[in-house]
C-alpha cells in the first residue's frame, strides 16, 4: 500500500486542484523544489561552475536512481534535455542509407514519425508502419513478417503513445528484434514512472523518456538509456562534444565509454540535481507499487465513466494506461473546458496534430485526456466522474 497521505503532504501543488495532467506535465515534491532552489542561489552566488564541484555526488545520483529505475547500469544511462532530445541523439547514431527500412506503429508520437520523415527525406529511408489488429494491439506475427520481408535496419515503436490510452507491446517486439538481430530504440516516454519499465526485458538498444511527465522530474530533463552492445561497438552520435568525446588531436577522437557519450557539456545543474531527487523519490517508493495504484485510478475512472451516457471514452487496447482520453457526446471541447475548469480540474486537450496517426481517421477533432497520477485519490477519481455527469 501506499501512504497517500504523506505522498500528498509532500506535494503542495496537489491540495487546491485535482490535479489529472500528470502526462503533460506533472507536480514536483517539495523536496525536488528545495533541492533546486537552493541549487540556483548557490550559483546565484558562486557561479555554476563553482557550485558544480560540491554537487558531484547529488549529480551522480541521477544515473545511479535512472538506472535502478530501469533496471540497468549507471554506464547505460545518459541525461538528455527531453525525450526528443534522447530521440534524436539515438537516431543520429545509426548510419542511414538509401534504401534502408524503419519499421515502426500507426501510435508512435508525432515528434518521432517528423524525425523520420526527415531521415526519409535526407537519406531516401523507407517508413513502414505495422499493423494493429482489431483489439489495437500490435499484430505481431505480421510484425514479424515485415521483418522479414524488408529486414529493417531500426525497429521503432512508442510504448505508451501520448492519448488513446494503448499500452503497446514492447516486449513481444523487443523478443523479435533481439532473435533478427535488429536495432530497436522504445519511446517510453508516457510508460515510465506510471509504469514498470525494465530495459532487460524489453531489450531495447535505446529508450527515451522525459522527466516532467509520470516522473514528476522538472522540465528540461530526459533519459537516454543505451545498451551494453550499442557501447561495445563503440556506436556514437553524429556531433559529440567535449563530455562525449576526448580530443586527441586534430585527426582523432577518443569516445566515452559509457552512454555519456551521448550527452553535451553544458546542462542545467539545477534541474539535474532536481531530477536525481525524484528519481530517488519514486524507487524509495517503488514503482511496481505506483504501477498498481495508478492501475486501480485509471480503472475506477474508466469504470464510472462508461456509466456516464454523456461521454464517450476513446480510450483502445486490451491493456490501458493511466492516460484515459473522452469527449462529451453532445457538447463541445470548450464546453467541457470550461466545466472543469470552472471547477479546478487540471487537463490536457488532445489536438489532431499531436495525436497517433490512426487517431487521425476519427471523426472527432479534439479530445480531453486526464492522467491522474499516485498522489492522486480515489475521492478525487469520483469527484471528477460525478461533474461529468453534470455536465
Ligand atoms: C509518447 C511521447 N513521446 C515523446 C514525447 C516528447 O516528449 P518531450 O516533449 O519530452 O520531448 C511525448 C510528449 O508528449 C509523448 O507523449
Amino acid at each position: 500500500m501506499l501512504d497517500i497521505q504523506q505522498i500528498r503532504k509532500d506535494t503542495p501543488g496537489c491540495h487546491d486542484k485535482v490535479f489529472f495532467n500528470s502526462a503533460s506535465s506533472s507536480l514536483v515534491t517539495q523536496a525536488v523544489a528545495d533541492k533546486m532552489t537552493a541549487y540556483l542561489l548557490e550559483e546565484q552566488m558562486h557561479g555554476g561552475y563553482k557550485v558544480v564541484q560540491a554537487y558531484v555526488e547529488a549529480i551522480q545520483d541521477f544515473y545511479t536512481q535512472a538506472a535502478r529505475l530501469l533496471n540497468c547500469k549507471d554506464s547505460n544511462i545518459a541525461f538528455s534535455y527531453n525525450a526528443t532530445d534522447a530521440y534524436a541523439k539515438a537516431l543520429s547514431s545509426i548510419p542511414f542509407r538509401s534504401g534502408d527500412v524503419i519499421i515502426t506503429t500507426d501510435y508512435d508520437y508525432i515528434s518521432n514519425q517528423l524525425a523520420f520523415l526527415s531521415l526519409k527525406k535526407r537519406f531516401g529511408v523507407q517508413i513502414i508502419r505495422a499493423e494493429n489488429r482489431a483489439d489495437n494491439s500490435l499484430d505481431i506475427a505480421g510484425f514479424e513478417e515485415l521483418i522479414i520481408k524488408h529486414k529493417p535496419i531500426l525497429v521503432a515503436v512508442t510504448h505508451v503513445p501520448t492519448n488513446s490510452g494503448l499500452v503497446q507491446d514492447v516486449e513481444t517486439v523487443g523478443e523479435l528484434c533481439s532473435q533478427y538481430d535488429i536495432l530497436y530504440l522504445v519511446d517510453a516516454c508516457q510508460s515510465v514512472g506510471q509504469m514498470v519499465v525494465d530495459v532487460q526485458k524489453i531489450r531495447c538498444d535505446f529508450l527515451t523518456a522525459t522527466g516532467r511527465k509520470f516522473l514528476r522530474g522538472p522540465r528540461g530533463t530526459g533519459i537516454l538509456y543505451v545498451s551494453n552492445k550499442i557501447l561495445r561497438e563503440n556506436t556514437l552520435p553524429l556531433f559529440p562534444d567535449m563530455c562525449g568525446a576526448e580530443w586527441i588531436d586534430s585527426q582523432h577522437f577518443k569516445i566515452h565509454q559509457t552512454a555519456r557519450r551521448f550527452e553535451l557539456f553544458d546542462r542545467s545543474y539545477i534541474s539535474v540535481i532536481g531530477f536525481a531527487e525524484t528519481l530517488k523519490y519514486i524507487n524509495h517508493i517503488g514503482i511496481h507499487r505506483i504501477a498498481e495504484y495508478d492501475q486501480q485510478l485509471s480503472q475506477q475512472l474508466r469504470t464510472l465513466l462508461s456509466k456516464n451516457e454523456k461521454i464517450q471514452v476513446l480510450d483502445r487496447g486490451t491493456q490501458l494506461s493511466n492516460i484515459i482520453t473522452l469527449n462529451a457526446v453532445s457538447k463541445t471541447i470548450a464546453e467541457v473546458e470550461t466545466h472543469l475548469q470552472r471547477n479546478n480540474i487540471y487537463y490536457s486537450v488532445s489536438k489532431l496534430n499531436t495525436v497517433p496517426i490512426t487517431e487521425t481517421t476519427r471523426k472527432e477533432q479534439f479530445a480531453i485526456r486526464l492522467s491522474p497520477h499516485y498522489f492522486n485519490t480515489p475521492d478525487e477519481i469520483e469527484l471528477v466522474a460525478t461533474l461529468l455527469e453534470t455536465i
